[in-house]
């Protein structure tokens, strides 16, 4: 635990995060982000998105849906009724425990080593009366074990019947808004929508630190493609990376050391689809650039009492950590078409594409069509308004009065039945509706950002630093003047300056010895150290540090921001060095 331990101290002493209201006693599950960590979580992020959309932008498109959503909207999705864990309570001192986990733990304090994942109430139960489990707090026995929705609930506006719920996922407001999105890509497939955006989980008992939070950030993924063709465009580019996977018939057989294969090798196999692979292979290679070899990689696959409610199939990007052991930073589920199915019958609209079909065909269509008269007689002059909102709305009509409603309210209007006539009518079409089915890769920020410091730590001769990639560390360099001096102290200060208005996060630090400031800028992983000395007033040039060489070079003081942009961008420090004739010092 050296690491982990040694980071705390880091993590503590420079306030990267800390619990969250603590002044009042902090409440489990909820962290800040002090200035370092915020700095970081935001690189993370850009790094994602260079990484899963940007180079995709042609088929990948963002969006910003809000935390609150109305109750309906998780009707249909079924975390309602499936978004729960099992809860237990001791009978004597009322404390309330995450069942599956105290089984787990009260088992291991007794050399009992299970896995109680996807264990239903009645095995939870027999397990605690069979054990004769009883409070870890006060050893009094426990009660019946129970289901508890990890949904947070609250009320929309002053109606205490008009329920909201915080989203636990982001991709349901990707979901509810597909009919739109589908019209802003033109209709076109296979196309995905990304989202990065806060979510909130009540968990029961959360401990763990990052790893377990009750609000957290979410970087995710649908992509909607026909299941008839789940072809990736881009999976060439990724075909012949590695995928350390576990796959289900070997998790069901105990296993739990990964096969390392070729993304390829993962499709022909039949382990996952396509789309599936290409984000995996991503997702691999996306922790490999933050610190985390392929060694410390794995996707397990998830038996089918393991898999989220609405996941046919699905994989845990699992990465180990000396503090947590495994901890899951990514999931990749094939959805199919559980959640649009799932909007589009309770909400009426349609949630389908088109696809072609090698030859027309004659197809039965119901269409609706406005009834003029009896428009006119209930709208008068707003006739024409109406009808618009009726075509704009076939489809949530036609279903409407299908189910048997009599009544159907578009905008400010409402339609009866007597306004419209429904035909049924036979076409030849060449175009087919189907509803696309979607693959998600989801990731954890919060996760990722502590297992990227995990990674990070180092300890060599003495001192203890951050090795993080220059691409997230929280400042790109420091500005260090050699000792306080008004001259320096001005070169200094016209340096930060520059490289700020160039978009660098940069420190400016002119107090205390140069070792200890040098230390001060490694340990929160700085890549670059920039002394300002005898020489600067002279000739104009500054000596660059390297972080974890702690090499040093010389260049004139107009080339610090390229030396600082290449290395952000990966260059090596010897590589930067050469690029720009940097001198030895
Ligand atoms: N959207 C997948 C998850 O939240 O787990």
């Amino acid at each position: 635990m050296r690491r982990a331990e040694l980071l705390e101290e880091i993590v503590k002493r420079r306030l990267f995060y800390w619990p969250s209201a603590e002044i009042y006693g902090g409440v489990a599950g909820f962290y800040d982000y002090g200035p370092l960590g915020l700095a970081m979580r935001r690189n993370i992020v850009e790094k994602w998105r260079r990484t899963f959309v940007l180079p995709y932008q042609d088929v990948i498109v963002e969006v910003e849906t809000p935390i609150v959503m109305p109750e309906p909207v998780f009707k249909a999705s079924g975390h309602l009724d499936h978004f729960t864990d099992f809860v237990v309570a001791c009978t004597k001192c009322g404390r309330r425990y995450r069942a599956d986990h105290l089984v787990e733990e009260e088992l291991a304090k007794r050399g009992v080593k299970i896995s109680t994942e996807g264990m239903s109430a009645e095995e939870l139960q027999r397990l605690i009366n069979e054990h004769k489990i009883v409070c870890p707090a006060c050893g009094g026995p426990l009660g019946g074990v129970e289901r508890f929705n990890l949904l947070f609930k609250t009320t929309i506006g002053p109606y205490s019947e008009n329920a909201g719920y915080l989203r636990p996922e982001t991709a349901q407001g990707i979901f509810v808004a597909f009919p739109r999105l589908a019209e802003y890509v033109g209709r076109r497939h296979p196309f995905g929508v990304a989202q990065i955006g806060r979510v909130a989980r009540n968990e029961i008992s959360p401990r763990g630190g990052l790893i377990r939070l009750r609000e957290f950030t979410q970087m995710e993924i649908e992509l909607f493609f026909d299941p008839q063709n789940p072809k990736c465009p881009y999976f060439a580019e990724v075909e012949n990376l590695e995928v350390p996977i576990v796959p289900e018939e070997l998790v069901a057989k105990g296993q739990a050391d990964p096969l390392v294969l070729t993304a390829r090798e993962v499709v022909e196999r039949g382990y996952a689809n396509e789309w599936m692979a290409f984000f995996m292979a991503l997702a691999a290679k996306f922790l490999k650039e933050l610190g985390v070899p392929l060694e410390r990689q794995k996707f397990l696959g998830k038996l089918p009492h393991e898999r989220a409610h609405y996941s046919a199939k699905s994989y845990d990007q699992m990465v180990l950590t000396e503090r947590f052991g495994w901890v899951e930073v990514s999931g990749h589920a094939y959805r199919t078409d559980y959640d649009l199915s799932g909007h589009g019958k309770l909400s009426g609209h349609e949630m389908t594409l088109e696809r072609r079909l090698p030859a027309p065909k004659e197809v039965e269509v119901v269409r609706l069509y406005p009834n003029p008269g009896a428009v006119r007689e209930r709208y008068g002059d707003k006739m024409g308004e109406v009808i618009k909102a009726m075509k704009e709305n076939e489809s949530v009509i036609l279903e409407a009065f299908r189910s048997g409603r009599q009544v159907v309210v578009v905008g400010p209007y409402a339609v009866t039945r007597d306004m419209v006539f429904i035909k049924s009518e036979r076409r030849k079409t060449d175009l087919e509706k189907f509803i696309p089915h979607v693959v998600e890769p989801s990731f954890g920020l919060d996760r990722i950002f502590y297992v990227l410091l995990e990674s990070a730590v180092v300890e060599e001769e003495g001192r203890v630093y951050l090795r993080l990639p220059p691409d997230v560390a929280p400042v790109n360099v420091c500005i260090l003047p050699i000792v306080k001096r008004q001259d320096y102290v001005e070169i200094g200060r016209r340096l930060v300056r520059r490289l700020a208005a160039a978009g660098f996060s940069v420190v400016y630090d002119d107090e205390g010895t140069i070792g200890s400031r040098y230390a001060s800028c490694d340990e929160i992983g700085t890549p670059l150290a920039v002394t300002i000395d005898e020489k600067t007033p002279v000739d104009g040039t500054v000596t660059i540090r390297d972080r974890d060489t702690k090499r040093q070079v010389r260049v004139g003081i107009d080339e610090v921001a390229a030396f600082v942009d290449m290395v952000k961008r990966g260059a090596s420090f010897s590589e930067a060095a050469e690029a720009l004739k940097a001198a030895p010092v």
